[in-house]
């Protein structure tokens, strides 16, 4: 394998663990934060109580029998499919086309199921590609995991929606010969760790149960609820009730993946579209609502976004509309009401969808979720 890979130019770029050097090791749409800020497995909720022996993950199969509802919201949801391996069979439609890799000396050959890179004029060198990162909603970033268990990001994504190559934003420096940037160490880990509910001790790739954000991403591993579920006495549920938490706490949890205030320094710090934790955390409406306001306040975690606008525009009600009702059920806020508009279309003014990457050329648009005045949000600019 080794000998492999030296047939192509990578350009090495480690992180430093002193915390001085920002890794700026994008994916499409997908800023690394620095690692030792941030978790190098998967986010694990404490549980109510302590458990008598330490829970294991167990994979989201295992939770469908007696949570229908959720399972099935969570099956079709992009947590769901975030990662996939690099084969026919797995990602169907979403397969690139073989052949020469525009803007490279590449070639995607496919190899039984799988997929090889190639660079043109050494054909007998061959990468192996694993895994594919993203649902395919926009982009698809490319991974050959190496056995020392560093791996390689390639410079070029798929987006099968519009089935064009586009440049991984942080790979602009490559020369056309270069497949793509190495990650070694915690940095190659760091990658898979929010795409997957856990990764071995020992190796890159997770078990095939453990693809995606899964329950237990968000719920901490569950074989000890699982147990307790299925003895005919119990003395805990060994679960969190997270319609519970507040909402710092709850942001919080999303903010392991969606970031959260402190690992966002550098380049990506202003993208409040991208990194929606911090982005909603800048707003009057998180740090003047009392700690009532989280992500659940608008999304369903257990499914894709809501693409009917009036849900939200509900949700912006809640806290915005001329209090009606007796005092107790008044807000523990002051309530503002928009001057502009008093009863619909605020997202489009307040939460607009903006590019990720202002001035690349990468057509992905997000909604900002620094919800403010718009007029401010233009002077930012
Ligand atoms: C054998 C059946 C069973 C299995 C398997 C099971 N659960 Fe549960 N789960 C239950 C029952 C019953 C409750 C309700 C307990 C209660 O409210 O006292 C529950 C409660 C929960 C709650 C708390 C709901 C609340 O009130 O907020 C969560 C979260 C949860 N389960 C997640 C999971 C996840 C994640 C898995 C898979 C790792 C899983 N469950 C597997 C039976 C099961
Ligand atoms: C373990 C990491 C992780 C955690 C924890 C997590 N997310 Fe995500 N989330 C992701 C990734 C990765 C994607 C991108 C999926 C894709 O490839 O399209 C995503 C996508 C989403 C989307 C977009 C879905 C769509 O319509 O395309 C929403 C909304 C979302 N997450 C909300 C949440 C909320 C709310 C929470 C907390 C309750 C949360 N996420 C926790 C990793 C995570
Ligand atoms: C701290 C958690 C985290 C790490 C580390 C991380 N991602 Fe992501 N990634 C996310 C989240 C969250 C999203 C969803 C972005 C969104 O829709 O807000 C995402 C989205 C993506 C997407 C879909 C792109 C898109 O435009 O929706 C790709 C591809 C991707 N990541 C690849 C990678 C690769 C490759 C690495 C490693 C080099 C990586 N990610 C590391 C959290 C992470
Ligand atoms: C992205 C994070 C995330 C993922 C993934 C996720 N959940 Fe949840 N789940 C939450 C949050 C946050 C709540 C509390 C808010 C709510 O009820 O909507 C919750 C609530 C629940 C509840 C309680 C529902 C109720 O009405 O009280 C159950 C049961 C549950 N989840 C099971 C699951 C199962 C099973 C899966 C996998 C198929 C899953 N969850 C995947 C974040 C997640
Ligand atoms: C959980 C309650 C809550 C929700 C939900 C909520 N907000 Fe707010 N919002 C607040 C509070 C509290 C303030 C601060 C009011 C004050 O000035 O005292 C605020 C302030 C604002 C401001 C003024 C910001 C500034 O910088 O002056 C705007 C604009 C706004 N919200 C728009 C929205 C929109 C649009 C939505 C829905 C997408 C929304 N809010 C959802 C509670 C909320
Ligand atoms: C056409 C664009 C537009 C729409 C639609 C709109 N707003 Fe506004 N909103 C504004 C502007 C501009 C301001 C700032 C006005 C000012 O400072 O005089 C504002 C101000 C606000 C404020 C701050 C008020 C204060 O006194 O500080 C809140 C809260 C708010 N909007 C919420 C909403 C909500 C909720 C909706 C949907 C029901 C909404 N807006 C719809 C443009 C809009
Ligand atoms: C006040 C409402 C509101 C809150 C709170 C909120 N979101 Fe969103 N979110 C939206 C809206 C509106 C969209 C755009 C939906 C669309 O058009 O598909 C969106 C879209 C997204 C997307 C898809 C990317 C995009 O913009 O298309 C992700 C991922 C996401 N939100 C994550 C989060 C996370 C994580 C949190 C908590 C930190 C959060 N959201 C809190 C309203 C909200």
């Amino acid at each position: 394998m080794k000998q492999l890979v030296r047939g192509f130019n990578l350009l090495k770029r480690t992180v430093g663990m002193g915390g001085g050097v920002i890794a700026l090791l994008w994916a499409v749409g997908c800023a690394q934060p620095k690692p030792e800020t941030s978790t190098a497995q998967a986010v694990v909720t404490p549980t109510a109580q302590v458990a008598l022996v330490k829970a294991e993950f167990v994979g989201s199969a295992a939770c469908a029998g007696c949570h229908p509802a959720e399972s099935d919201l969570y099956k079709t949801s992009n947590h769901a499919a975030t990662l996939h391996d690099f084969t026919k069979s797995d990602l169907k439609k979403a397969v690139p086309p073989e052949g020469k890799i525009p803007r490279t000396q590449m070639l995607l050959k496919s190899h039984g199921d799988a997929f090889q890179l190639a660079r043109i004029g050494h054909e007998e060198k061959t990468l192996p590609i694993q895994l594919a990162m993203g649902s395919g909603k926009t982009g698809v970033t490319y991974v050959s995991v190496l056995e020392d268990q560093s791996l390689i990001e390639m410079r070029e994504s798929w987006f099968p929606k519009t089935k064009s190559w586009y440049r991984t934003p942080d790979m602009r420096p490559l020369k056309p010969t270069e497949p793509g940037i190495l990650l070694q160490g915690k940095t190659a880990r760091l990658c898979l760790s929010c795409h997957a509910v856990t990764l071995p001790d020992n190796a890159l790739i997770p078990e095939k149960k453990f693809y995606g954000v899964g329950c237990e991403s968000c719920h901490g591993a569950g074989s000890t609820h699982v147990t307790a579920m299925q003895a005919s006495s119990r003395t805990s549920i060994y679960m969190d009730r997270l319609k519970t938490w507040g909402g710092e706490k709850s942001v919080q949890l999303c903010g392991k993946c969606h970031r959260s205030v402190a690992p966002v320094t550098g380049i990506g710090a202003g993208f409040t579209n991208l990194f929606q934790a911090p982005g909603l955390m800048k707003s009057k409406c998180f740090s003047q609502s009392k700690d009532t306001l989280s992500c659940i306040t608008c999304h369903n975690p257990h499914t894709n976004t809501e693409k009917n606008e009036s849900v939200y525009v509900k949700a912006c009600l809640q806290c915005h509309s001329t209090p009606t009702g007796t005092p107790t059920v008044l807000k523990p806020f002051r309530i503002v009401v928009c001057p502009v508009n008093a009863k619909e279309k605020c997202i489009g003014c307040h939460m607009p969808t903006v590019p990720v990457r202002p001035n690349t050329g990468l057509t992905t648009k997000m909604a900002d979720h620094f919800i403010r005045k718009p007029e401010r949000s233009l002077a930012e600019k």
